[in-house]
Formats: structure tokens, sequence, C-alpha cells
């Protein structure tokens, strides 16, 4: 695999993302949610950097496909989000590939009657989106590549690597049946 950013580059990107979430929420209260798996590392990373009064929560995506080509049905869990009724939320991803999780995770949120929701990801994808929505907070542009390392997985693996990098073709080895979280 190849460096694509390194823990110092994720360091200032990061921080830069919570200066300007600081910005937009001042000193209210604000909820965070993490979508499951890939947002650990950045969720603990974020939090600390901000000094508003803060709820964590998390919930769970995942999808399911056959082939790395085709989507399965998304499988959103929030049996651990905390009561986010007349709250600002910001939702908290890995990456922004298509869209779809961030998309579908939105609407199930806005179910609940939350005053805003926003969301925010270390990485948008470039070329990829099939969704018109983008997040509000932005950590770094990549190019279309599958990356590894804080937080990002390929097949469970690698999601503590510190830096992030982007496999090649002799690290990936296809199976018949995979998930994403
Ligand atoms: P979506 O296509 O925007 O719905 O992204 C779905 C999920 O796919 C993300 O939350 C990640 O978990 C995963 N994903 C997309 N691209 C990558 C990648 O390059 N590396 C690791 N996981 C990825
Ligand atoms: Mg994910």
């Amino acid at each position: 695999m190849r460096i694509l950013l390194t823990e110092d580059e994720l360091k200032e990107g990061v921080a830069k993302m919570a200066t300007q979430i600081s910005e937009r929420y001042a000193d209210r209260p604000l909820t965070i949610i993490g979508i499951l798996t890939g947002s650990v590392v950045l969720m603990a990373d974020v939090i600390r950097l901000l000094e508003m009064p803060l709820r964590v929560g998390v919930l769970q995506a995942r999808s399911y496909h056959g082939a790395t080509t085709t989507r399965g049905p998304l499988i959103i869990n929030d049996e651990l989000m905390p009561d986010i009724e007349g709250r600002d939320v910001l939702l908290l991803d890995d990456i922004f590939d298509t869209g779809h999780t961030l998309k579908e995770v939105t609407a199930r949120i806005r179910k609940l009657n939350p005053a805003t929701v926003r969301s925010a990801v270390l990485l948008y994808k470039e070329g990829r989106q099939e969704v018109a929505s983008v997040p509000d907070f932005i950590g770094f542009n990549i190019p279309d590549e599958f990356v590894v390392g804080y937080g990002l997985d390929y097949e469970d693996a690698y999601r503590n690597l510190p830096f992030l990098a982007a496999l090649e073709e002799e690290d990936l080895q296809h199976t018949s049946d995979t998930h994403n979280t």
C-alpha cells in the first residue's frame, strides 16, 4: 500500500475541520453521532478539539453487497443513539463515497425531529457521488482510490493504522460476500 495522508497531515486536516465546526455552532450545545465503525478514530480526535457542551452517540450503518459494484440495502441500527429531539445533530462519518449512506442516515435522523442535522466527513472521494447532497464539513478531498487506516477498513483490517493509505492491486483480494460499516 501507498501512504496518501501522513499522521501529521491527518492531524492538521482534522484540526481545521474542528475549527470550522466550532465556528458554525459557537457555544450551542451539540450532539455528535458517529457512524460505526469507520468514524471511531475521527470521532475520538474531533470531540477532543470541540469546546461547546457536547453529547456523543453512535449508530451503525451497514451495506451488504456481493461484488464491489453492486449495492445491497443499507441496514441502520439506531438503538444506541441518545434522544435527539430538538437538538443540533452533527453526523460524523469516515468517508463520503457514493453518498448513499449519509443520505439515508440523514433521512432517518430527521424523522426523530432534531432542531438541525448537518454532516462531517474526514474524506470526500472525488468523482463517485450518486446523490445530490454534500457533507457540510469535509476534511480532505481524495482521488477515487480504495483507502484504509485511521478507522477505514478493508475486510475489517487496517482500521488501526495511524495514517491513510491507498490499497494497490496486489493488496486487494476480492471475496464474494462483504459488508461495509
Ligand atoms: P457511501 O458509498 O458514501 O455510502 O459509503 C459507504 C461506506 O463505504 C463508507 O462509510 C465506508 O465505510 C465505505 N467505504 C467507501 N469507500 C471506502 C474506502 O475507500 N475505504 C474504506 N471504506 C470505504
Ligand atoms: Mg463506514
